[in-house]
């Protein structure tokens, strides 16, 4: 089976809060703001396939078939950008566990550098979304998700806000079974592994670093 193509999300409202994450003059409670009404539509169009199951309930009329979860909501934001992200969509599904995953890139060879790993035992058993901004070289996400299957997830989603053709070429050759919801592939990464055009450091625009 080959892996799925990265959904898109092209929507009119997708693209107005992308660009004003994108200037450079945006200050970071905007840049927040905006960062955190995308995440509210990325996750939506993320979570349109979940399985759900039916539960009896009653209106003040009648007794009715509802809908409910099948399985467990994991949130993994991959620190720190992640954040932004896991803040707006944890109000969409209050029940979600949120896990945790601190990678840092490294400056020199851009490389993955876990350092903080807080995960859940119901892994196994959970629809999982992995969270992060930015999908650049792809080393972060991948190493997540690595970390995240060895630990037993087993039915994974990646949410970004922009990726590289790169990053998406590492995700696909190391985790073809995950599906990506991003906002935009952008053109390339610069010397420094940076996208462009990109956004910036998206950790350093979110918290004012
Ligand atoms: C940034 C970003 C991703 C990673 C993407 O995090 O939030 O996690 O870089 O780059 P990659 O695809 O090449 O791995 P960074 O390590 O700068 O940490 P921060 O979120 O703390 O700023
Ligand atoms: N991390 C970011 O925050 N931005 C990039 O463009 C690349 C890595």
């Amino acid at each position: 089976m080959s892996a799925p193509q990265p959904l898109v999300v092209t929507h009119p409202l997708a693209q107005i809060h992308l660009t004003v994450m994108r200037k450079e003059d945006t200050p970071s409670a905007q840049f927040r703001w905006h960062l955190q009404r995308l995440a509210e539509i990325l996750f939506t169009v993320a979570s349109r396939s979940l399985e759900t199951q039916e539960v009896s309930i009653r209106t003040p009329l009648a007794e009715m078939q509802g809908q409910t979860f099948a399985r467990p909501i994991v949130l993994v934001p991959i620190l720190r950008a992640g954040l932004g992200l896991a803040d707006a969509i944890l109000p969409l599904v209050p029940e979600a566990t949120v896990a945790h995953i601190g990678i840092a890139r490294c400056e020199e060879t851009a490389k993955p550098k876990p350092y903080y790993a807080k995960l859940p035992a119901l892994l196994s058993r959970s629809d999982v979304f992995v969270l992060d901004p930015m999908l650049a070289t792809g080393g972060s996400a991948c190493a997540a998700i690595s970390q995240l299957k060895a630990a037993g997830a087993n039915r994974l989603n990646f949410i970004s806000v922009v990726s590289s053709p790169q990053g998406l070429e590492a995700m696909h050759e190391k985790h073809p079974d995950v599906p990506i919801v991003t906002a935009a592939i952008d053109d390339g990464l610069n010397d420094r592994a940076y996208i462009v055009p990109g956004l910036g450091d998206a950790g350093d625009r979110c918290f004012g670093t």
